[in-house]
C-alpha cells in the first residue's frame, strides 16, 4: 500500500510571522504548507508567491528559500530562468507584447519599439513614475490573433504599433481623470490666490 511519509510536524516549524507584519506572508505560508514544503514544488510556490505579491522581491525569495531549506541561489536561479516571473515591482499598468514566432513575423518588434520609444523605457522596464511597465513574452498561446499583447490582463489581438500606443495611452489617461478636477481646482485656486494678491 502506498503511503506518504510526509512529515506532518515539520510544516509549522518552517513558517513564522514575517517580521514586517505583512499579512500576505500568511497567505504564502498556506501555499507552503499545502505543498508540504517540497523543494520540487518550487516553481508552483513561486508562481503562487507572485500571484500574492505581484512580483518576486528578494525578501519573498529568501522567505521561500528558508521555508524549503534551499539555498537562495537556487530559488533566484529558478526565478530568473523562467520568463513568467517578475523580479521587479511592476508599474501600475503592464503591457506584455508577445514576441513568439507568429507574433514576431507579424510585426511584434515594431510594437515593442513604438512602446519603448513612446515611454522611454526598454522592454522589461518600468517608467520612472512607476505607472507603466513594458514586458515581452514568448508565445502566449493565441497565435491565431498574432500579433498580440496583454494589457493589464486583457488580451489584445491583431495589434498594430498605433493600436498598442493608443491602448496604453487610454489606460494611463483613465488614471488621470480623477486628477482633472483637482487640477482645475488647483488652477482656480492659483488664479484666486493671484487675484487676491493683485
Ligand atoms: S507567437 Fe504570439 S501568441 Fe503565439
Amino acid at each position: 500500500m502506498a503511503q506518504t511519509n510526509r512529515p506532518v510536524q515539520r510544516a509549522d516549524d518552517r513558517v513564522a510571522s514575517h517580521p514586517s507584519g505583512d499579512e500576505r506572508f500568511a497567505l504564502l505560508d498556506k501555499v507552503l504548507k499545502r505543498s508540504w514544503f517540497e523543494a520540487d514544488q518550487l516553481i508552483e510556490i513561486l508562481h503562487a508567491a507572485q500571484e500574492i505579491f505581484g512580483y518576486l522581491s528578494e525578501d519573498v525569495m529568501l522567505y521561500v528559500a528558508r521555508a524549503l531549506r534551499l539555498p537562495l541561489s537556487r530559488v533566484f536561479g529558478v526565478a530568473t530562468f523562467y520568463h513568467l516571473f517578475n523580479l521587479e515591482e511592476p508599474g501600475d499598468h503592464t503591457f506584455t507584447v508577445c514576441t513568439g514566432t507568429a507574433c514576431f513575423v507579424k510585426g511584434a518588434d515594431a510594437i515593442v519599439d513604438a512602446l519603448q520609444r513612446e515611454h522611454a523605457i526598454a522592454a522589461g522596464g518600468t517608467t520612472d513614475d512607476g505607472r507603466f511597465s513594458l514586458k515581452t513574452a514568448r508565445c502566449l498561446g493565441a497565435c491565431g490573433l498574432a500579433p498580440i499583447g496583454v494589457l493589464d490582463g486583457e488580451v489584445r489581438g491583431e495589434l498594430s504599433a498605433d493600436a498598442a500606443l493608443t491602448a496604453v495611452a487610454g489606460v494611463l489617461e483613465v488614471d488621470e481623470d480623477p486628477g482633472e478636477g483637482s487640477g482645475e481646482d488647483a488652477e482656480l485656486a492659483a488664479a484666486g490666490t493671484s487675484g487676491e494678491n493683485a
